[in-house]
């Protein structure tokens, strides 16, 4: 497949102003112009326990653009559909009841053949619906408090959830797995990050109208987690 033609349309198809809050983001606003990713790959050169020892916090990031084979890595070991040999499909990160309350949205800036701008995951497909064109970064670093280390981080994943899908089933005691559900999903971004030699780091400090705001979205910001190779 030709990536940069499929990347052409969906700069070609570029829609703003849409607002998110439905079951699913990329059909309610009617977006065609997805960008398939590159699939994920399932082997790879790093032991998880490499992986572990290599992580830490980094908040400072080279201007190297990330690939997008990198970034579809990377998405996929957020919410990836896999399979298991008793239920079928699943995905890389458990799920209380597998309600699968998180949505996964990408602020893009200096990622190799994808358009700077917002984009939302669709497991499923492995794919990215293009949300907004444009650079948002210093956007999303400013509803961070200014940590300004968002604005160099060549793209962040802001994970955000839909309680209902969860609190429907568990009540209120749904709230809390919800939440325990961004740590194993943030802590497989991390790891897979170590492994391709990428730095990440989660963040949980910032104003969650504005990245609401800024994401047209009405589910609720819970993480923000910016990645890239470090400095
Ligand atoms: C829930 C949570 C929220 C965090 N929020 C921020 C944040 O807003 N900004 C930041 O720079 N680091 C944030 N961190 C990262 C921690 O500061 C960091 O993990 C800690 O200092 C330990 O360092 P290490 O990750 O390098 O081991 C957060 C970590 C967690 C788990």
């Amino acid at each position: 497949m030709n990536w940069k033609l499929v990347l052409l349309a969906a700069t070609l198809l570029f829609t703003g102003g849409c607002r998110h809050g439905q079951d699913d983001p990329g059909k309610t606003a009617g977006l065609t112009g997805k960008v398939i990713l590159p699939p994920p790959a399932y082997t790879g050169g790093t032991s998880l326990e490499a992986a572990l020892a290599k992580r830490y916090s980094v908040r400072r990031f080279s201007d190297r653009p990330l690939s997008l084979a990198a970034l579809a890595q990377i998405l996929w070991a957020a919410q990836g559909i896999t399979t298991d040999a008793v239920t079928g499909a699943t995905r890389t990160a458990p799920s209380a009841g597998a309600t699968y309350p998180l949505e996964i949205y990408l602020v893009a800036g200096n990622v190799a053949d994808l358009p700077p701008g917002l984009y939302h995951y669709r497991p499923k497909e492995h794919s990215l619906t293009p949300l907004g064109p444009g650079e948002h970064r210093p956007a999303l670093a400013a509803a961070a408090l200014q940590q300004d280390f968002i604005s160099a981080a060549p793209a962040s994943i802001v994970l955000a959830a839909d309680y209902p899908r969860t609190t429907r089933r568990y009540g209120d005691r749904g709230q809390r797995y919800v939440h325990m559900e961004i740590g194993h999903v943030t802590q497989n971004i991390h790891l897979q990050a170590a492994a391709l030699e990428l730095g990440s780091v989660a963040v949980g400090a910032f104003d969650d109208d504005r990245v609401k705001s800024l994401l047209k979205t009405e589910y609720a910001p819970l993480m923000i987690v910016p990645f890239g190779a470090p400095q």
